[in-house]
C-alpha cells in the first residue's frame, strides 16, 4: 500500500503541474517561422495558453493548423503602436485576473546587413525599429499585464549583441537588447518579473537565410556610387555555417519561462558556448584580427 501512496502522490504531482501550466499563459512574437513557430508548438505541447503573434496572415494560418485549439494566434506588427495596443487589449481579454505570465520578444529581421560603408540611415533604422524600438514598445505596453502575474519576460538577442562582426543595424540592434534587458531585469526585480536574455549562435531561421541576405546585399551593391564599388573590387560572396537544430534554442527560451530559478542569459548552441562568448571576453584586437581576415576574403572574392 506505499506503494499505491507513492503513485498517487506522484499522480497529484503530475496533475498539479498540469493544471498549474494550463493558467498560465505566454506571449510570443514573431511565430511565422523559427523559433518563435518552434516555440510556440513546444509550449503548446506542453499544456501552456500560447498566444503567438504572427506578422502575416499566411504564418497565423500555418501555425494554427499545426497547433492544439488552446493555441490563439493574433496578428501583430511591432513597429506600429497602434497594433501592440491591439494585442495587448486581447491577451488582457484571454488572461482576465491572472495577468500574463511569459512574454517572449522574439520578432526580428537580419537585413540590410553589410560593409558599413554601403549602408544609409534608412538602412540602420530599418533593423533598430523592428529589433529594439519594437521589443522595448511591446515590453512598455505588456508590462501591467506582467506585473499582475509577476511574470517571465525572455528577449532574443544573439552572439552579436555580444560582438559587432557585421556592418548594419542587427548588431546596434542586439547591443541594444542587451542592455534594455539588463536594465528591465534589475527594475523589476522588485515587482517579482525575471528576465532573461538568449544569445543564439548562428542557426538555421529566417534571419540568417543568405538567399535573402545575398539578394539584399546585391540591392546595396547596384546602389553604391562607382568610387565606393571600385573601392571594393569586383563583388563579395558571404558564407555563414548555421546549425539546423533550432531546438536548441526554444528549450533555453523554455527554461528561462519554466525554471524556478531562470538564469539571466542563455546561450544557444555549441558555436556561441564554446567559440563566440569566450571570444567576446577577449581583448577586442583578437576578434578584429579574426574578422580582418573575414572581410580579406570577401574583398577577394
Ligand atoms: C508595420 O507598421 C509600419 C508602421 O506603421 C508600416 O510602415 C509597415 O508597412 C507595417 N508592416 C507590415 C508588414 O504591415
Amino acid at each position: 500500500s506505499t506503494e499505491v501512496t507513492c503513485y498517487s502522490q506522484i499522480g497529484a504531482f503530475w496533475v498539479l503541474m498540469w493544471f498549474s501550466l494550463r493558467q498560465k499563459h505566454v506571449f510570443i512574437t514573431g511565430c511565422d517561422s523559427g523559433f518563435g513557430e518552434l516555440l510556440a508548438r513546444q509550449l503548446d505541447q506542453k499544456g501552456f495558453h500560447v498566444l503567438a503573434a504572427c506578422l502575416t496572415e499566411k504564418g497565423a494560418a500555418d501555425l494554427a493548423a499545426k497547433a492544439s485549439p488552446r493555441l490563439k494566434t493574433l496578428l501583430l506588427n511591432v513597429t506600429d503602436s497602434e497594433s501592440i495596443r491591439r494585442a495587448v487589449e486581447v491577451v488582457s481579454k484571454e488572461v482576465g485576473q491572472r495577468g500574463l505570465w511569459g512574454l517572449v520578444n522574439n520578432a526580428g529581421r537580419s537585413v540590410p546587413i553589410g560593409p558599413t560603408d554601403w549602408m544609409q540611415l534608412d538602412d540602420f533604422t530599418a533593423v533598430l525599429d523592428v529589433n529594439l524600438i519594437g521589443v522595448i514598445d511591446v515590453t512598455l505596453q505588456f508590462l501591467p499585464l506582467l506585473k499582475k502575474a509577476q511574470g517571465r519576460v525572455v528577449n532574443v538577442a544573439s552572439i552579436l549583441g555580444r560582438l559587432s562582426l557585421i556592418g548594419g543595424g542587427y548588431c546596434l540592434s542586439k547591443f541594444g537588447v542587451e542592455a534594455f534587458s539588463d536594465s528591465l531585469r534589475r527594475d523589476m526585480a522588485h515587482f517579482g518579473i525575471k528576465v532573461s536574455i538568449i544569445e543564439p549562435g548562428f542557426f538555421k531561421t529566417a534571419v540568417t537565410r543568405l538567399d535573402l541576405i545575398e539578394a539584399d546585399l546585391k540591392r546595396l551593391w547596384t546602389r553604391l556610387p562607382q568610387d565606393i564599388k571600385a573601392s571594393y573590387g569586383t563583388g563579395f560572396s558571404m558564407g555563414i555555417l548555421c546549425s539546423p537544430d533550432i531546438s536548441k534554442v526554444t528549450r533555453c527560451m523554455e527554461h528561462a519561462l519554466t525554471a524556478y530559478f531562470p538564469r539571466s542569459r542563455y546561450s544557444g548552441g555549441w558555436d556561441a558556448k564554446l567559440f563566440w562568448i569566450p571570444l567576446s571576453y577577449l581583448p577586442s584586437f583578437v576578434s578584429d584580427f579574426l574578422q580582418c581576415k573575414d572581410i580579406h576574403k570577401v574583398h577577394q572574392n
